[in-house]
């Protein structure tokens, strides 16, 4: 291929559900990973789906398996001093958010890509962009030995933090806003049946700890690590243990020594790049921003990106090139950076809230004091709640 209306760089959830958009409007992609696609099938990552990513899921007819296999949750539990409490999303919001796997996601739009004939090249090497800011984009890789060049009309990055796409923009072009948290997630994957019926985010005196699930049968465990701890300082035992410690009570007694299918520590992060666009480039997706997990919005804002860009280039197609086509190109940005604030915001709310942070007694006063109030407050549980299932996209 020498020529393709857009190419996509990076095969996570952003770059092949765009693709699955565009394909939808008729338009051409060409998507290009670095990675095999057993690696990118692979990887475990998030478990959460709002209401607003079904729906666009939907919308780009890759949702069958999602409602045969997703479990609906209508809450989610907050354990602080050895008590739990329901944020009773449903009732709060009418909205309930869906657990299934971001593993699951891939599979399912990578089966779609292939089915529909769209051109994907896994393990592209020395991907590089050209052009991005002039008006003949164009992208180079290896493959295979081989280097190709493809011309374009758009390129998006949704090529991840450590990408390329960002990479490529001047820095004088880029403003960037940055948070880094002084400790990380251990997260551990184990098949044995969860001992919670919803997720449990737990602030204890030991550290935050999180109950999640992938299945009725499948567990996703995480507890707050220390930056300069490795995996391998941690057997299954340790991890159980301290998981069992810091949620407390008979849930806490009933949680196995599961074996490990999987264990990994990601460092906790919020960081924003904007604007979103330069020239004919568009980052969207972690490429343009990164969220701490606590609010579990990683893949949804991955998801609202793609949902805008999909639109604002079915615009600017439909457009005559000229001053309209670049308006609707540029509201990809504005549009998207709204609704990527808000989910900052409350990530690093609810990052704030349910960790241990190396802080003075006013800070942990403050802490205790605003979840105190969480939980007796209606208006502050709807307010968490409607930022849960997601702001509408
Ligand atoms: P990614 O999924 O990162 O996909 C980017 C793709 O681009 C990758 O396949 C990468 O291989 C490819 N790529 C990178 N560089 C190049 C290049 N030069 N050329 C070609 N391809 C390239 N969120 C949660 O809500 N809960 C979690 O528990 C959670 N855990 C996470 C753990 C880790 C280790 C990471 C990194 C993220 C986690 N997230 C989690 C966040 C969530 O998974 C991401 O927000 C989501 O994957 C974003 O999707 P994306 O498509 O933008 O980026
Ligand atoms: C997960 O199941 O991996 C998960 C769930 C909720 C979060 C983060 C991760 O907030």
């Amino acid at each position: 291929m020498k020529r393709t209306q857009v190419v996509i760089v990076g095969a996570g959830p952003a770059g092949l559900l765009l693709g699955q958009l565009l394909h939808r409007e008729g338009i051409d992609t060409l998507l290009l990973e670095r990675r095999s696609a057993e690696y990118v099938a692979g990887r475990i990552r998030a478990g959460v789906l709002e209401p607003g990513t079904v729906n666009v899921l939907e919308h780009a007819g890759v949702a069958t398996r999602l409602h045969a296999e997703g479990l609906v949750h209508e809450g989610v539990e907050i354990g602080f001093r050895g008590r739990r409490h329901r944020i009773d999303l449903k009732a709060l919001t009418g909205k309930s958010v869906t657990v299934y796997g971001q593993t699951e996601v891939t599979r399912d739009l990578m089966e779609a890509r292939a089915a529909a004939g769209m051109l994907s090249v896994y393990e592209a090497e020395d991907v590089a962009l050209h052009d991005v800011g002039g008006n003949t984009p164009r992208v180079s890789f290896r493959h295979q030995g081989v280097v190709h060049e493809v011309a374009c009309d758009f390129i998006a990055g949704c090529d991840g933090f450590h990408g390329i796409s960002r990479r490529s923009i001047p820095a004088e072009s880029l403003s960037v806003s940055e948070r880094v948290y002084p400790f990380g997630w251990l997260g551990v994957l184990a098949d044995t049946p969860p001992a919670w019926h919803e997720l449990i985010y737990a602030n204890s005196e030991q550290g935050f700890a999180l109950a999640s699930m992938r299945s009725p049968t499948r567990v996703r465990c995480y507890v707050q690590c220390d930056l300069t701890e490795r995996v391998e300082q941690w057997s299954d035992e340790r991890f159980w243990a301290e998981f069992r410690l810091r949620l407390g009570g008979e849930i806490g007694a009933r949680v196995p020594d599961a074996p490990s299918i999987e264990k990994s520590i990601a460092p906790l992060r919020s960081f924003v790049a904007e604007p979103l666009r330069f020239g004919r480039l568009f980052l969207a997706g972690d490429a343009a921003h990164i969220v701490p997990p606590t609010g579990a919005k990683g893949l949804n804002l991955a998801v609202s990106d793609v949902f805008y860009l999909s639109e604002a280039l079915r615009d600017s197609y439909r457009e005559v090139p000229g001053e309209r086509a670049e308006r609707a190109l540029d509201a990809y940005s504005t549009r998207a950076l709204r609704r990527i604030w808000r989910a900052e915001r409350f990530s690093w709310w609810m990052t704030r809230q349910l960790h241990r942070f190396p802080g003075d007694a006013f800070d942990s006063r403050l802490q205790h004091t605003e979840l105190e109030y969480l939980f007796e407050s209606r208006a502050a549980q709807v307010s968490m709640a409607e930022n849960y299932v997601g702001l509408p996209l």
